[in-house]
């Protein structure tokens, strides 16, 4: 079964939407595999954020998602990692359809709600840089 990772971002749980996204994943038919809250330090956000580090935006993006806690979550299920960026929408807000996630629920590209992974490599990569392999529940 394919496995990607989210993350309800840090404005998802200031909003209080977190609760509605994890809904969506649920009701698309989506297993919970692993779930925790977290706040990241810097050196985690980092490693999550590898391919960027050399984008002008990297260090806002570092502050942005270390400055309160996230949820971070492994969902499980056919195509997960496809059918999950389906449902998230484009990256900017501003382009995303509305009924995506962040068609719905952000305006900001910065603050967009949240992250999935985007190819089997980086899920597999990001899995591991918030769970064991014990806290995996498939
Ligand atoms: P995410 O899917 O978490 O992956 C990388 C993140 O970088 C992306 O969502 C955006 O939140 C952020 N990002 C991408 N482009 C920009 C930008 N131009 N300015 C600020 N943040 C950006």
């Amino acid at each position: 079964m394919e496995k990607t990772l989210l993350l309800l971002k840090p404005d998802a749980i200031d909003k209080g939407v977190s609760g509605q996204i994890i809904d969506r994943f649920e009701k698309r038919g989506f297993k919970i595999a692993a779930l925790k809250m977290v706040q990241l330090t810097r050196n985690q956000a980092e490693l999550h954020y590898c391919e960027h580090t050399d984008k002008p935006f990297f260090e806002e993006l570092v502050d942005f998602i270390t400055s309160s806690p996230l949820i971070a979550m492994v969902i499980a299920g056919e195509n997960a990692i496809k059918a999950s960026r389906i449902m998230m929408g484009s990256t900017n807000p501003i382009d995303a359809a509305a009924g995506t996630i962040r068609g719905d629920f952000a305006l900001n590209i910065r603050k967009n709600i949240i992250h999935g992974s985007d190819s089997l490599i980086s899920a597999e990569r990001e899995i591991k840089n918030f769970f064991t392999e014990k806290e995996l529940y498939l």
